[in-house]
Protein backbone atom coordinates (compact mmCIF):
# COMPACT_ATOMS: atom_id res chain seq x y z
CA UNK A 1 0.00 0.00 0.00
CA UNK A 2 0.85 3.61 0.39
CA UNK A 3 3.25 2.83 3.18
CA UNK A 4 5.44 0.36 0.55
CA UNK A 5 6.04 4.03 -1.54
CA UNK A 6 7.75 5.20 1.67
CA UNK A 7 10.29 7.72 1.47
CA UNK A 8 11.48 7.02 -1.92
CA UNK A 9 8.55 7.91 -3.58
CA UNK A 10 9.03 5.01 -5.96
CA UNK A 11 6.17 1.85 -5.71
CA UNK A 12 7.66 -0.97 -3.85
CA UNK A 13 6.50 -4.50 -3.42
CA UNK A 14 7.08 -7.21 -0.88
CA UNK A 15 9.44 -10.06 -1.82
CA UNK A 16 9.99 -12.57 0.80
CA UNK A 17 8.82 -10.18 3.31
CA UNK A 18 11.19 -7.26 2.05
CA UNK A 19 10.68 -3.81 0.83
CA UNK A 20 11.82 -3.79 -2.80
CA UNK A 21 11.61 -1.83 -5.82
CA UNK A 22 8.38 -2.94 -7.88
CA UNK A 23 11.09 -3.50 -11.21
CA UNK A 24 12.42 -5.81 -9.25
CA UNK A 25 9.41 -8.28 -10.20
CA UNK A 26 10.81 -8.00 -13.51
CA UNK A 27 13.73 -9.92 -12.09
CA UNK A 28 13.57 -12.12 -9.60
CA UNK A 29 12.96 -15.19 -11.61
CA UNK A 30 16.09 -14.81 -13.36
CA UNK A 31 18.02 -13.79 -9.59
CA UNK A 32 17.13 -16.96 -8.16
CA UNK A 33 18.08 -19.45 -11.11
CA UNK A 34 20.97 -17.33 -12.17
CA UNK A 35 24.29 -19.39 -12.72
CA UNK A 36 26.77 -19.21 -10.73
CA UNK A 37 30.64 -20.34 -10.79
CA UNK A 38 32.70 -21.96 -8.29
CA UNK A 39 35.56 -18.59 -8.38
CA UNK A 40 32.54 -15.98 -7.82
CA UNK A 41 33.20 -13.79 -5.03
CA UNK A 42 29.67 -11.97 -4.42
CA UNK A 43 29.82 -9.25 -1.52
CA UNK A 44 26.50 -8.88 0.10
CA UNK A 45 25.36 -6.50 2.44
CA UNK A 46 22.38 -4.50 3.54
CA UNK A 47 22.40 -0.63 2.48
CA UNK A 48 25.32 1.29 3.47
CA UNK A 49 27.14 -0.61 5.94
CA UNK A 50 30.22 -0.44 4.54
CA UNK A 51 29.98 -1.86 1.03
CA UNK A 52 32.06 -0.31 -0.78
CA UNK A 53 35.00 -0.46 1.40
CA UNK A 54 34.00 -4.19 1.68
CA UNK A 55 34.37 -4.51 -2.23
CA UNK A 56 37.72 -2.57 -2.45
CA UNK A 57 39.53 -5.08 0.81
CA UNK A 58 37.61 -8.10 -1.16
CA UNK A 59 38.88 -7.32 -4.16
CA UNK A 60 42.37 -6.54 -3.31
CA UNK A 61 42.92 -9.52 -0.82
CA UNK A 62 41.65 -11.88 -4.12
CA UNK A 63 43.86 -9.78 -5.95
CA UNK A 64 47.36 -10.46 -4.04
CA UNK A 65 47.19 -7.16 -2.51
CA UNK A 66 48.58 -5.91 -5.96
CA UNK A 67 47.44 -2.40 -5.68
CA UNK A 68 47.90 -1.49 -9.62
CA UNK A 69 44.61 -4.21 -10.22
CA UNK A 70 42.27 -1.34 -8.48
CA UNK A 71 43.56 1.46 -10.89
CA UNK A 72 40.41 1.37 -12.72
CA UNK A 73 36.84 2.45 -11.27
CA UNK A 74 35.48 -0.15 -8.98
CA UNK A 75 32.13 0.23 -10.61
CA UNK A 76 34.06 -2.09 -13.96
CA UNK A 77 35.53 -4.20 -11.28
CA UNK A 78 32.40 -5.64 -9.71
CA UNK A 79 28.57 -5.92 -11.11
CA UNK A 80 26.32 -4.41 -9.23
CA UNK A 81 23.56 -6.60 -9.72
CA UNK A 82 20.50 -4.16 -8.30
CA UNK A 83 21.59 -1.67 -10.81
CA UNK A 84 18.54 -3.04 -13.02
CA UNK A 85 15.70 -2.50 -11.00
CA UNK A 86 16.96 0.31 -8.52
CA UNK A 87 16.91 3.10 -11.17
CA UNK A 88 13.75 4.12 -12.64
CA UNK A 89 12.57 2.47 -16.00
CA UNK A 90 12.39 5.86 -17.78
CA UNK A 91 16.20 6.48 -16.57
CA UNK A 92 17.74 3.43 -17.43
CA UNK A 93 19.47 4.30 -20.65
CA UNK A 94 21.45 6.19 -18.39
CA UNK A 95 23.01 2.52 -17.65
CA UNK A 96 22.23 0.64 -20.42
CA UNK A 97 25.67 -1.25 -20.99
CA UNK A 98 25.41 -2.03 -17.58
CA UNK A 99 22.06 -3.36 -17.32
CA UNK A 100 22.52 -5.23 -20.40
CA UNK A 101 25.37 -6.91 -18.88
CA UNK A 102 23.64 -8.01 -15.62
CA UNK A 103 21.07 -9.12 -18.02
CA UNK A 104 23.77 -11.68 -20.13
CA UNK A 105 24.89 -12.52 -16.88
CA UNK A 106 20.89 -13.81 -15.41
CA UNK A 107 20.73 -15.43 -18.80
CA UNK A 108 23.89 -17.02 -19.76
CA UNK A 109 25.58 -16.54 -16.25
CA UNK A 110 28.44 -15.36 -18.28
CA UNK A 111 29.81 -11.64 -19.03
CA UNK A 112 30.55 -10.38 -21.92
CA UNK A 113 34.24 -10.17 -20.50
CA UNK A 114 36.24 -11.27 -18.19
CA UNK A 115 35.05 -14.95 -18.45
CA UNK A 116 38.61 -15.71 -17.13
CA UNK A 117 39.27 -15.18 -13.35
CA UNK A 118 36.80 -14.59 -10.77
CA UNK A 119 33.71 -12.65 -11.05
CA UNK A 120 33.32 -9.73 -8.67
CA UNK A 121 29.52 -9.42 -7.32
CA UNK A 122 28.17 -7.00 -4.90
CA UNK A 123 24.30 -6.97 -4.08
CA UNK A 124 21.73 -5.75 -1.81
CA UNK A 125 19.46 -8.46 -2.45
CA UNK A 126 18.58 -10.01 1.13
CA UNK A 127 19.71 -13.86 1.69
CA UNK A 128 16.52 -15.62 0.23
CA UNK A 129 16.89 -14.17 -3.27
CA UNK A 130 20.42 -15.03 -3.88
CA UNK A 131 20.56 -17.50 -6.40
CA UNK A 132 19.40 -21.02 -5.67
CA UNK A 133 22.68 -22.56 -6.76
CA UNK A 134 24.67 -19.83 -4.37
CA UNK A 135 22.49 -20.92 -1.26
CA UNK A 136 22.37 -24.78 -1.45
CA UNK A 137 25.72 -25.33 -1.06
CA UNK A 138 26.40 -26.89 -5.32
CA UNK A 139 28.98 -24.74 -6.13
CA UNK A 140 32.04 -23.23 -4.40
CA UNK A 141 31.37 -19.93 -4.51
CA UNK A 142 32.13 -17.06 -1.97
CA UNK A 143 29.91 -15.07 -0.19
CA UNK A 144 31.20 -12.13 1.68
CA UNK A 145 28.63 -9.83 4.00
CA UNK A 146 28.92 -7.02 5.87
CA UNK A 147 26.81 -5.39 8.74
CA UNK A 148 27.02 -2.45 10.88
CA UNK A 149 25.41 -1.19 13.94
CA UNK A 150 22.09 -0.17 12.66
CA UNK A 151 21.83 3.05 14.19
CA UNK A 152 24.80 3.62 12.15
CA UNK A 153 23.61 2.41 9.41
CA UNK A 154 20.05 4.57 9.93
CA UNK A 155 22.12 7.76 10.50
CA UNK A 156 23.99 6.68 7.24
CA UNK A 157 21.25 6.05 4.96
CA UNK A 158 19.34 8.70 6.12
CA UNK A 159 22.06 11.05 4.37
CA UNK A 160 22.56 9.10 1.51
CA UNK A 161 18.52 9.69 0.70
CA UNK A 162 18.93 13.22 1.76
CA UNK A 163 21.70 13.63 -0.88
CA UNK A 164 20.08 11.90 -3.77
CA UNK A 165 16.83 14.19 -3.06
CA UNK A 166 14.31 11.10 -2.71
CA UNK A 167 13.77 11.93 1.63
CA UNK A 168 13.25 15.43 2.90
CA UNK A 169 12.04 14.52 6.47
CA UNK A 170 13.88 14.48 9.70
CA UNK A 171 16.66 11.60 10.91
CA UNK A 172 13.80 10.91 13.35
CA UNK A 173 11.36 10.11 11.02
CA UNK A 174 13.60 8.32 9.34
CA UNK A 175 14.88 6.11 11.98
CA UNK A 176 11.32 5.17 12.62
CA UNK A 177 10.71 3.72 9.06
CA UNK A 178 13.71 2.09 9.42
CA UNK A 179 12.64 0.32 12.52
CA UNK A 180 9.52 -0.61 10.93
CA UNK A 181 11.13 -1.96 7.83
CA UNK A 182 9.35 -0.14 5.85
CA UNK A 183 12.45 1.32 3.86
CA UNK A 184 14.05 -0.51 0.36
CA UNK A 185 15.76 -3.75 1.87
CA UNK A 186 14.01 -3.72 4.83
CA UNK A 187 13.66 -5.10 7.91
CA UNK A 188 16.95 -4.74 8.76
CA UNK A 189 17.14 -7.47 11.07
CA UNK A 190 15.46 -10.29 9.10
CA UNK A 191 18.32 -9.24 6.24
CA UNK A 192 20.90 -9.29 8.65
CA UNK A 193 19.92 -12.38 10.37
CA UNK A 194 18.99 -14.39 7.73
CA UNK A 195 22.92 -14.27 6.72
CA UNK A 196 24.10 -14.30 10.15
CA UNK A 197 21.89 -17.63 10.79
CA UNK A 198 24.90 -18.65 7.43
CA UNK A 199 27.85 -17.45 9.74
CA UNK A 200 29.42 -21.01 10.04
CA UNK A 201 28.98 -21.91 6.58
CA UNK A 202 32.12 -22.48 4.67
CA UNK A 203 31.10 -20.61 1.83
CA UNK A 204 29.95 -17.43 3.71
CA UNK A 205 31.94 -14.86 5.81
CA UNK A 206 30.02 -12.32 8.32
CA UNK A 207 31.81 -9.01 8.62
CA UNK A 208 31.49 -5.97 11.00
CA UNK A 209 32.10 -2.90 9.90
CA UNK A 210 32.65 -1.41 13.57
CA UNK A 211 35.41 -4.72 13.31
CA UNK A 212 36.99 -3.08 9.75
CA UNK A 213 37.63 0.39 11.75
CA UNK A 214 39.11 -1.44 14.74
CA UNK A 215 41.41 -3.72 13.60
CA UNK A 216 41.77 -3.52 9.53
CA UNK A 217 44.74 -6.15 9.48
CA UNK A 218 43.15 -8.54 11.02
CA UNK A 219 39.62 -8.10 9.06
CA UNK A 220 42.01 -8.63 5.90
CA UNK A 221 43.63 -11.48 7.08
CA UNK A 222 40.12 -13.04 7.79
CA UNK A 223 39.85 -12.37 4.53
CA UNK A 224 42.95 -13.90 3.18
CA UNK A 225 42.37 -17.17 4.89
CA UNK A 226 38.97 -17.30 3.81
CA UNK A 227 39.57 -16.71 0.29
CA UNK A 228 42.48 -19.02 0.33
CA UNK A 229 44.75 -16.18 0.03
CA UNK A 230 48.18 -15.10 2.23
CA UNK A 231 49.36 -11.74 2.70
CA UNK A 232 52.39 -10.92 4.29
CA UNK A 233 52.45 -8.21 6.82
CA UNK A 234 54.66 -6.16 4.19
CA UNK A 235 51.74 -6.36 1.46
CA UNK A 236 48.69 -5.32 4.62
CA UNK A 237 50.67 -2.13 5.37
CA UNK A 238 49.97 -0.48 2.30
CA UNK A 239 46.37 -2.18 1.66
CA UNK A 240 45.77 -0.64 4.95
CA UNK A 241 46.40 2.58 3.88
CA UNK A 242 44.71 2.42 0.55
CA UNK A 243 41.90 1.26 2.58
CA UNK A 244 41.72 4.24 4.41
CA UNK A 245 38.80 6.66 4.66
CA UNK A 246 40.93 9.66 3.31
CA UNK A 247 42.39 7.56 0.50
CA UNK A 248 39.42 5.78 -0.29
CA UNK A 249 37.67 9.39 -0.50
CA UNK A 250 40.21 10.65 -2.52
CA UNK A 251 40.58 7.67 -4.89
CA UNK A 252 39.04 8.93 -8.26
CA UNK A 253 38.15 5.09 -9.33
CA UNK A 254 36.19 4.77 -6.18
CA UNK A 255 34.73 8.20 -5.63
CA UNK A 256 31.87 8.85 -6.68
CA UNK A 257 29.81 5.69 -7.68
CA UNK A 258 28.35 6.58 -10.77
CA UNK A 259 24.56 5.31 -9.99
CA UNK A 260 24.85 8.04 -7.67
CA UNK A 261 25.94 10.37 -9.64
CA UNK A 262 22.66 9.77 -11.58
CA UNK A 263 20.27 9.94 -8.69
CA UNK A 264 21.86 13.14 -7.66
CA UNK A 265 21.75 15.19 -10.92
CA UNK A 266 18.05 13.88 -11.41
CA UNK A 267 16.61 14.68 -7.75
CA UNK A 268 18.86 16.77 -6.00
CA UNK A 269 20.88 18.81 -8.64
CA UNK A 270 21.30 21.52 -6.21
CA UNK A 271 21.87 20.03 -2.98
CA UNK A 272 24.94 18.83 -1.44
CA UNK A 273 25.98 15.83 0.07
CA UNK A 274 28.86 13.33 -0.34
CA UNK A 275 29.10 9.49 -0.39
CA UNK A 276 31.91 9.84 1.57
CA UNK A 277 30.34 11.46 4.34
CA UNK A 278 32.07 10.79 8.03
CA UNK A 279 33.22 6.95 8.05
CA UNK A 280 32.97 6.40 11.87
CA UNK A 281 31.03 4.24 14.29
CA UNK A 282 29.10 5.68 17.04
CA UNK A 283 28.19 8.22 15.30
CA UNK A 284 24.84 7.87 16.86
CA UNK A 285 25.99 8.89 20.43
CA UNK A 286 26.41 11.98 18.27
CA UNK A 287 23.33 12.43 16.13
CA UNK A 288 20.21 10.56 18.51
CA UNK A 289 18.24 11.93 20.94
CA UNK A 290 17.32 9.51 23.92
CA UNK A 291 14.06 9.29 22.82
CA UNK A 292 15.44 7.73 19.47
CA UNK A 293 18.22 5.86 21.47
CA UNK A 294 15.20 4.36 23.96
CA UNK A 295 13.10 3.23 20.43
CA UNK A 296 16.18 1.67 19.26
CA UNK A 297 17.21 -0.36 22.03
CA UNK A 298 13.82 -1.63 22.50
CA UNK A 299 13.24 -2.46 18.79
CA UNK A 300 16.99 -4.51 18.41
CA UNK A 301 15.68 -6.02 22.00
CA UNK A 302 12.81 -7.47 20.40
CA UNK A 303 14.57 -8.65 17.43
CA UNK A 304 16.89 -10.36 19.08
CA UNK A 305 15.32 -11.92 21.92
CA UNK A 306 14.74 -15.27 20.35
CA UNK A 307 17.98 -15.99 19.66
CA UNK A 308 18.72 -15.05 23.13
CA UNK A 309 20.99 -11.77 22.12
CA UNK A 310 20.49 -8.61 23.84
CA UNK A 311 22.41 -6.36 21.42
CA UNK A 312 24.36 -5.84 18.02
CA UNK A 313 27.52 -6.23 19.63
CA UNK A 314 26.28 -10.20 20.35
CA UNK A 315 26.73 -10.68 16.64
P1 LIG B 1 28.78 7.26 6.65
O1 LIG B 1 27.60 7.76 5.87
O2 LIG B 1 28.45 6.94 8.07
O3 LIG B 1 29.97 8.14 6.53
P2 LIG B 1 28.01 1.74 1.60
O4 LIG B 1 29.27 1.60 0.81
O5 LIG B 1 27.43 0.44 2.04
O6 LIG B 1 27.03 2.61 0.90
O7 LIG B 1 28.38 2.43 2.98
C1 LIG B 1 28.71 3.80 3.02
C2 LIG B 1 29.27 4.12 4.38
O8 LIG B 1 30.60 3.56 4.50
C3 LIG B 1 29.44 5.62 4.59
O9 LIG B 1 29.21 5.83 5.99
C4 LIG B 1 30.89 5.81 4.19
O10 LIG B 1 31.47 6.99 4.69
C5 LIG B 1 31.51 4.58 4.83
N1 LIG B 1 32.84 4.27 4.29
C6 LIG B 1 33.21 4.16 3.00
N2 LIG B 1 34.52 3.93 2.89
C7 LIG B 1 35.01 3.88 4.15
C8 LIG B 1 36.32 3.68 4.69
N3 LIG B 1 37.38 3.49 3.91
N4 LIG B 1 36.43 3.71 6.04
C9 LIG B 1 35.37 3.91 6.83
N5 LIG B 1 34.13 4.11 6.38
C10 LIG B 1 33.94 4.09 5.04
Amino acid sequence: GDLLRDNFKRPCARFNGYVMFEELKTYVDSLVKMNVRDDDIWVCSYPKTGTTWTQEMVYLVANDADLTKAQKPLNDRYVFLDKCFLIPQKMASHIESDINRIKKLFSSGELTEADQGPRFIHTHVPYELLPQKLRDGSTKAKIIYVVRNPRDTSISAFHHQLMVGRYNGSLKNYGELFMKGLVNYGPFWKHTLAYWNKRNDKNLLFLKYEDMKKDLPSVIRKTATFLKKTLTDEQIGPLCEHLSFESMKNNPYINEKPLIKILKSKFNPEGSGEFFRKGKSDQWKNDFDAELIDRFDQWEHENLKHLNLTSYKDL
